[in-house]
């Protein structure tokens, strides 16, 4: 299988060690993490992003405050205090909240405990950070499979899904990775992903630096991409799932699901279970983030548009269901998702 070198998250004793995401590809530099303040300002300004990136940092976070927390008898109270703050630091990525709550069981499972459980913390921290590896290796594997069926194709994908985003691999971008691999990818349509940039500043970054064939193009040149027969599939990532099989993801992804279907182009979303939201009904219950006027005011230290004018900036969107072809992951594929086929899944795995 092909790997990913990139490492974005690493515990490093008494620090999260960053690979910071703002200054790629130009610079490659490290933010050290070395408590919840830290944690919390890594991902609310992006030094990592990406769901499963952003719910890994958060659960190593939770190991650094219990660190900061040495021997107080009053360690719970205070942990917990720490825990609701990380989960302050972004509100799309359903990942945060599941792996503060998988933080959050040893805590609870500890309760008598007089001194802070910081290694069992530690050990269930490490262990979301090599599941969500294995979790994108098995994702990729039935990502490709389902590639497999169309024949060997190009492919589109929007923001940035890889290794960066994740415990490694990579979802969407995991998927696109192994089955290029495995020759049923001949090329990869990158959305330069406004405004942040995701597609252009590190998809094509990650791309590039395993020779995988792609070229970038603006948001808005998707539909000729596709009228011109140039992709089979639209291959995304998610930040959260509701039960019905509704997907928020980068701003962007709801209206290349509605050029794809148009289009007669299929549409894969790759996630991992921990991304699905199964206390929402629909994704109109999703909570859409919405970023800086200065993401959009400026390109660079550049102005853009008037400094006076009113700025708008959602950066997630929820695309219905009924545009999606498939669900895939770690634990097989949902073909024409809809919230019987998910609680079938889920209810098989329960049992
Ligand atoms: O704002 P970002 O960069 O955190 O948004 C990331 C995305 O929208 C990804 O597509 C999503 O998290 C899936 S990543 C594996």
């Amino acid at each position: 299988m092909t790997e990913s070198m990139i490492v974005p998250i690493r515990w490093q004793d008494d620090a999260i060690e960053l690979l910071d995401q703002r200054a790629l590809p130009g610079k490659y530099e490290t933010f050290y993490a070395r408590d919840v303040t830290d944690t919390v300002e890594a991902i609310r300004s992006m030094v990592v992003r990406g769901a499963p990136a952003i719910g890994i940092t958060a659960a190593y976070g939770v190991v650094l405050a219990a660190k900061s927390l040495g021997t107080s008898a009053d360690w719970q109270p205070r942990l917990d205090e720490d825990v609701k703050l990380l989960a302050t630091s972004r509100p799309t990525a359903v990942n945060l909240f599941w792996a503060l709550e998988r933080m959050k069981n040893v805590i609870t499972r500890h309760i008598y405990a007089t001194v802070v459980p910081t290694e069992a913390l530690l050990e269930e921290a490490l262990r979301i950070h090599r599941q969500d590896l294995q979790d994108n290796q098995a994702m990729a594997r039935h990502g490709a499979q389902l590639i497999a069926e169309t024949g060997n194709c190009e492919v589109m994908t929007h923001c940035n899904t890889g290794a960066l985003a994740t415990g490694g691999h990579g979802t969407a971008l995991g998927v696109i990775r192994t089955a290029w691999g495995d020759g049923l990818i001949s090329h990869v349509h990158v959305n330069e992903t406004r405004p942040w940039l995701q597609g252009a500043r590190l998809t094509a970054w990650e791309l590039e630096q395993e020779n995988i064939p792609l070229s970038l193009n603006i948001d808005s040149a998707a539909s000729l991409i596709m009228k011109q027969g140039k992709t089979q599939w639209l291959i995304v990532g998610a930040d959260r799932i509701a039960a019905n099989g509704d997907v928020a993801n980068k701003i962007g992804t709801f209206s290349l699901a509605v050029q794809a279907r148009y289009h007669g182009i299929k549409v894969m979303v790759a996630a991992p279970l921990s991304t699905f939201d199964l206390t929402l009904a629909t994704g109109d219950e999703i909570p859409i983030e919405t970023r800086d006027a200065t993401e959009l005011r400026q390109s660079g230290e550049r102005l853009v548009t008037s400094e006076t004018i009113d700025i708008y900036n959602p950066v997630f969107d929820v695309t219905p269901a009924a545009l999606i072809d498939a669900i895939v992951t770690e634990k097989g594929v949902i073909k024409a998702p809809s919230a019987k086929k998910i609680a079938m899944m889920f209810n098989t795995l329960a049992n």
